[in-house]
């Protein structure tokens, strides 16, 4: 059967990630998670020291300490767990935690470091037989994808579901801080310069505000099957 490449963008916290994961282990791709490659240069960012206290980044700084980024998805050998690896260490709980959260989105708005990522997502997807997902992948990482969906659901909602997940793993948050993250990085997304969050024109529109997750897989896989 012909591979293809598959695109999942969303807005945060949508679950778009269980559901591009779940996809891809049933049909044998691989899958990538474009956004934790945001949150490890914002992690790397966080520890050297790279933001001012008014929140703003030292652009130079970074500009200069990309090539010393590295970031890898791996195997964890302990838990035999897909993490984010960055330059050698395992950072997949770290880049989730409410800081990471909170600096990401200003991040991403930077050109340098954007296209440092979509090449590096271009080369992922050069044998197909990928899903990937995040916020530009149709539109700007695989703007030829076979198949895209666009993911959403009312901000209520997803701050419930993130809550809910951040709660389990034992991080100190509240209700009200992770609505107002999401809130603000949905801002922030959708109104940066460059590759905005938007639905391409030819993407899928799944709003998953009272959808199961089985459900999602299932309408999922139906889309696949009709793309293949
Ligand atoms: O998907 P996730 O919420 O982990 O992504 C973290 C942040 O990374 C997003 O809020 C967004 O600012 C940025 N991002 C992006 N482009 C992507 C994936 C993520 O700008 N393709």
């Amino acid at each position: 059967m012909k591979k293809i490449i598959i695109a999942i963008d969303g807005f945060s916290s949508c679950g778009k990630s269980t559901m591009a994961k779940d996809l891809a282990k049933e049909i044998g791709y691989i899958y990538i998670d474009s956004g934790a490659m945001y949150r490890a240069v914002t992690l790397y960012c966080l520890q050297h020291g790279m933001f001012n206290a008014d929140g703003s980044i030292q652009e130079e700084t970074l500009k200069q300490q990309m090539k010393d980024i590295h970031i890898s998805f791996q195997l964890d050998p302990a838990s035999q767990r897909p993490a984010t690896y960055l330059n050698g260490k395992n950072v997949e709980e770290e880049i989730r935690t409410i800081e990471v959260s909170s600096h990401v989105s200003p991040i991403a708005t930077l050109g340098f470091v954007r296209e440092e990522m979509v090449r590096q997502q271009q080369a992922m997807g050069k044998e197909k037989g990928i899903v990937m997902d995040g916020r530009d992948i149709g539109t700007a990482v695989f703007p030829h994808a076979e198949l895209k969906i666009f993911v959403t659901a009312s901000a209520q909602i997803r701050a419930e579901r993130r809550y809910k997940e951040l709660k389990e793993k034992g991080q100190d948050v509240s209700f009200e801080e992770i609505l107002k993250n999401i809130e603000d990085r949905d801002r922030i997304d959708q109104s940066r310069e460059i590759s905005p969050l938007r639905k391409a024109d030819d993407a899928l529109l799944l709003d998953n505000s009272h959808m199961s997750i089985a459900e999602q897989k299932e309408w999922l896989k139906e889309q696949f099957n009709k793309a293949t």
